[in-house]
């Protein structure tokens, strides 16, 4: 009988919830710096977005996939992200609390599956800003190029990667390498989000003004160079590969779709700075919403010049954008694009890194994770200091010694999962808790959450079976940490035992 109480004891405590007011207590009382006003937030959205996505993957999608119906697979994708972005929305107007989809996951469906979306936002936004890292090392190296300044193999890449690219090149392989340019990336970002908020913002900010300009310069421009007749026909007809793989059509419009998702990831950051809004109810909601609108329009006006302008065929697949202004004659355009790219990319980094150190402080001041290293507030720059620098010494090592670029899939599942468990969450609280108080309450219940779970579930079920495998094995580990160390330490457990 007494076996059976505790295991059924067991079983609660991986259902416990954290209470809403408790959350709302805790908001009133961060010890984190409220710096960030409405447009602050919008911008710090614009500058998690718009990175090397924009530039890079949509010569893929359109040339293999969509075709001149580049645009229409961005407005799925962008509409997919929106309907994910209300349901963040509704919560962070509940919930305002760095804690993004953890916290929001705790008050409904539990501590278990709210440790597993933490475990899981690392892919996101550590794994993320590392790749990112990794991916600003190659524009950077291109730009330099650009100058006819080149650095040696061994120092641009980890040590896998420069052996595999020295044998492609017929160079004698180097005996040690050492991604130095992405390391020392990181270390910028990490001494910007150290010294505090308002650095962090005015650093994004300039960044987001370059970027937006750029952006806008591809479509204001581009559009001189449009010839309609590329736009014809604007689905190609659907053809089938020798692997079985649809290209062209609605299947290929769909694929590219998948695709160029990752172009949007980064909106959700925003709702980590919930503890540093100055009206975070109100403000962050807004933030959340506008900056994936704004993003969503600049996409489409980018597929529809950039298709216009090189028939969907010819498009380059490394820089297709840069590649599309220099065929049209207006080559100093590529210092332009790889110039915004080298700077975007750092402001990617600074959101995602912003967030993962966040996300952390929230689950240490749950007890899942040290508290003392994680839960850690300097009292002057009012930054969780020893967590930014020990996040910032991870990813720079990794970054530099491990050859990671092809986990960018690893990071759109990691979001996936959190984008589906957030909408599956405001479904749950809607149910259960109808006449709480939502400042912001998405439109079109139960539509809006529900199709958000099934979106989302959907883009998850196109990834590549190795990735879901690396997946489950980063989710085992992540059960273990929980077991072994977490679910003792939680303040629920404490509080409940005593
Ligand atoms: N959305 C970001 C990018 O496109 C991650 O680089």
């Amino acid at each position: 009988m007494a076996e059976n109480t505790s295991l059924s004891g067991f079983f609660y405590s991986l259902f416990r919830k954290k209470s809403i007011e408790a959350y709302q207590q805790e908001a009133n009382r961060s010890g984190l710096r409220r710096a960030l006003g409405r447009w602050a937030l919008v911008s710090l959205g614009i500058g998690a977005i718009i990175g090397g996505g924009i530039f890079t993957l949509t010569g893929v999608a359109a040339k293999n996939y969509a075709g001149p119906a580049l645009a229409i697979s961005f407005v799925i994708a962008g509409f997919a992200c929106l309907l994910a972005a209300l349901a963040y929305a509704e919560f962070a107007s509940i919930v305002p609390v760095e804690g993004s989809a953890y916290a929001y996951s705790y008050v409904t469906v539990g501590e278990l599956i709210a440790w597993f979306i933490g475990w899981n936002l690392i892919l996101e936004y550590m794994m993320g800003a590392t790749t990112v890292a990794v991916a600003w090392s190659g524009y950077f190296e291109k730009l330099l190029h650009l100058f006819h300044l080149e650095l040696p193999l061994w120092l641009t890449n980890d040590y896998f990667t420069a052996q595999a690219k020295a044998q492609a090149m017929g160079l004698e392989p180097p005996a040690f390498a050492f991604n130095l340019p992405g390391f020392l990336v990181t270390w910028l970002v990490t001494g910007i989000l150290l010294r505090g908020i308002k650095e962090t913002a005015s650093t994004n900010n300039l960044i987001v003004l370059i970027k937006v300009g750029a952006v806008l310069f591809v479509i204001l421009v581009g559009l001189f160079f449009v010839k309609p007749e590329n736009w014809t026909p604007f689905i190609p007809p659907a053809e089938v590969d020798a692997q079985g793989n649809v290209h062209y059509g609605w299947p290929g419009v769909f694929t590219a779709a998948t695709i160029v998702f990752f172009a949007y990831i980064g909106f959700d950051a925003v709702s980590t700075q919930a503890g540093e809004a100055l009206q975070p109810n109100r403000d962050v909601p807004f933030a959340i919403v506008a900056s994936l609108l704004i993003t969503t329009a600049l996409y489409i006006g980018v597929s529809v010049v950039l298709t216009g302008m090189v028939p969907y065929s010819q498009l380059d697949e490394r820089a297709p954008v840069a590649s599309a202004f220099a065929g049209a004659g207006v080559g100093w355009a590529t210092y332009l694009i790889t110039f915004a790219a080298v700077a975007g990319l750092i402001s990617v980094m600074l959101v995602m890194l912003l967030g993962q150190t966040r996300i952390f402080l929230a689950m240490a001041k749950d007890g899942l994770l040290p508290e003392a290293l994680f839960g850690y507030v300097h009292p002057v720059y009012k930054t969780p200091f020893r967590s930014t620098l020990l996040v910032g010494t991870i990813m720079s090592f990794t970054a530099a010694l491990v050859p990671i670029v092809n986990v960018s899939e690893l990071t759109s599942l990691g979001t996936l999962l959190a984008f589906t468990l957030v909408s599956l969450s405001v479904f749950i609280l809607r149910v259960r808790q109808p006449k709480l108080p939502r400042p912001y309450k998405a439109p079109l219940w139960p539509l809006v959450s529900l199709g958000g779970v099934l979106v989302n579930i959907f883009l998850m079920s196109q990834a590549r079976k190795e990735n879901l495998r690396a997946f489950a094995i980063w989710a085992v580990i992540g059960l273990l940490v929980y077991f072994l160390y977490s679910r003792r330490r939680s303040k629920l457990h404490t509080a409940n035992s005593a």
